[in-house]
């Protein structure tokens, strides 16, 4: 895989994403949080990519995706558009840029596109995040809704684990997606709810519906980067498949390079500058009669 691919692919949107779930092709979302990674994620040619709060813990090292700030995604998510060409970029408003009113909502989302270049939105829940999403759909901004579980509200939801296993609660992911969908949402993220019940609602879901730890039916799947790729350790969620293991060679390497400077392995001679030897000669020359005159200098005051 090249960092500079050589096809011309088209920039990914609305409408391109909509035939995606029309034809029955699986739409591929992942999340980026910097350049770099932004830049991998053009190279393997996703459909979409998401900046998500997963941030605060992948890259922030927060330990929950509480206490991102607005500031920050918004940093972490232009570093993201300058390494994006194609895919349809996401930001994901942090818990406590949208909840409090629609102008708050609004004006966090318009933060998204107008300082990061967002394309797209993301917010949590059903409840009062279906007002927000409608508002912040009229105001011309494309958004995405999340429903199952929802890290920003897991206290209230008993904790990072599967929503959706009882009828009750079910019922309650099915009616929170409906109503996001009726709001005028482009697409939903489905998290973590039993695949079953992902195959019950997706008939009556007429956005594409992305899918993370919701089994196999959904339109597309997301996975977070770091879980993606191995760069991070620590307990991974059931549906974080690891298809790399990237933090395992990246110490390797910082490793190998401390066990060559250590033993003067490096740099050798093919990593440094060479010059010219009369340009050397005369630089000894002249640095050799400067230190002579400044430390006869030295001495003058006694
Ligand atoms: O923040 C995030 O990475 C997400 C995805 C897991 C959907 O919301």
């Amino acid at each position: 895989m090249s960092l500079h691919p050589t096809t011309d692919r088209l920039p990914m949107t609305l409408p391109r994403i909509a035939e995606k779930k029309r034809l029955g092709e699986p739409l591929v979302m992942v999340t980026a949080y910097d350049f770099p990674s932004a830049q991998v994620a053009e190279a393997a040619e996703v459909d979409m990519v998401l900046v998500g709060d997963s941030a605060a813990m992948t890259v922030l090292g927060y330990d929950s995706t509480v206490p991102v700030s607005m500031d920050e995604m918004v940093m972490l998510a232009a570093a993201v558009r300058r390494g994006l060409k194609t895919p349809f970029l996401i930001g994901d408003l942090p818990f406590g840029s949208y909840e409090a009113s629609d102008e708050q909502a609004i004006s966090a989302a318009q933060r998204f596109v107008k300082e990061a270049g967002c394309d797209a939105v993301k917010l949590e829940r059903g409840g009062s995040s279906v007002h927000r999403a409608k508002a912040i759909a009229a105001a011309g901004i494309p958004v995405m809704g999340h429903v199952g579980l929802t890290p920003q509200t897991a206290t209230a939801l008993g904790g990072y684990k599967a929503q959706g296993r009882t009828a009750n609660r079910a019922l309650d992911v099915a009616r929170d997606a409906l109503a996001l969908q009726d709001a005028g949402c482009f697409s939903l993220v489905f998290e973590a709810i039993p695949a079953a019940v992902a195959e019950e609602l997706m008939p009556r879901i007429e956005i594409p519906v992305i899918g993370i730890g919701a089994g196999a039916a959904t339109d597309g799947q997301v996975l977070v980067f770091h879980d993606l790729l191995g760069i991070h350790e620590g307990l991974s969620p059931r549906f974080a498949k690891r298809f790399a293991n990237v933090k395992v060679e990246m110490v390797a390497g910082v490793k190998a390079y401390a066990e060559d400077v250590r033993a003067r392995r490096f740099p050798a001679a093919e990593h440094t500058y060479s010059i010219d030897p009369e340009e050397l000669d005369d630089f000894r020359a002249a640095f050799g009669a400067e230190t002579a005159l400044s430390s006869w200098e030295g001495l003058e005051g006694f």
